[in-house]
């Protein structure tokens, strides 16, 4: 597995940054990271002079940075327009309810977190879920739901072994 950047080294790759650098800062210390920890916008903040309640107010505003690490089982819904006319939202609704988590969490046990995206690029398989980087397509709440139990239920086969 290749080594990740430190946020210091990708505060390197931006010598006298600004905060108009702070978006791509973030974004790439959230794909080392795969979010952005207090401590890491604590760092951002002291190069760039900016407080990191003033970081995290920028970074809420984009719904593509995450403050939780991502869960064993990340499950992505798209709600593109293909998407959402084709159901997603129900879908979406089921995932929030059934593990009790809104877009950008993790469940307290690691398992799962949540995310939701614009469009995968995978529009003809309309509503489409990505779990993990595999694709289900043509999604149900009933199908998914399925799914969601096969995760929860390989997690206690490798518990019991
Ligand atoms: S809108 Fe969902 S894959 Fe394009």
């Amino acid at each position: 597995m290749a080594a990740t950047k430190s946020v210091e080294t990708i505060l390197l790759g931006h010598p006298g940054a600004g905060r108009d650098h702070l978006i791509p800062i973030l974004q790439e210390v959230q794909a080392e990271e795969g979010f952005l920890s207090k401590a890491a916008i604590a760092k951002v903040g002291a190069e760039l002079h900016l407080p990191a309640s003033k970081i995290f107010g920028v970074a809420t505003f984009y719904n593509m940075f995450r403050f939780q690490p991502k869960g064993k089982y990340h499950v992505m819904v798209c709600r593109g327009t293909a998407c959402h006319v084709k159901g997603s939202k129900r879908v979406l609704d089921m995932v929030t309810k059934t593990l009790k988590l809104q877009p950008g969490e993790t469940s307290r046990d690691g398992l799962f977190s949540l995310e939701v995206v614009a469009c995968m690029g995978a529009c003809g398989l309309a509503p489409v879920v990505n779990i993990n980087g595999q694709f289900h397509a043509k999604v149900t709440p009933m199908k998914l739901q399925r799914i969601l139990d096969e995760c929860r239920n390989q997690e206690l086969t490798h518990v019991e072994q």
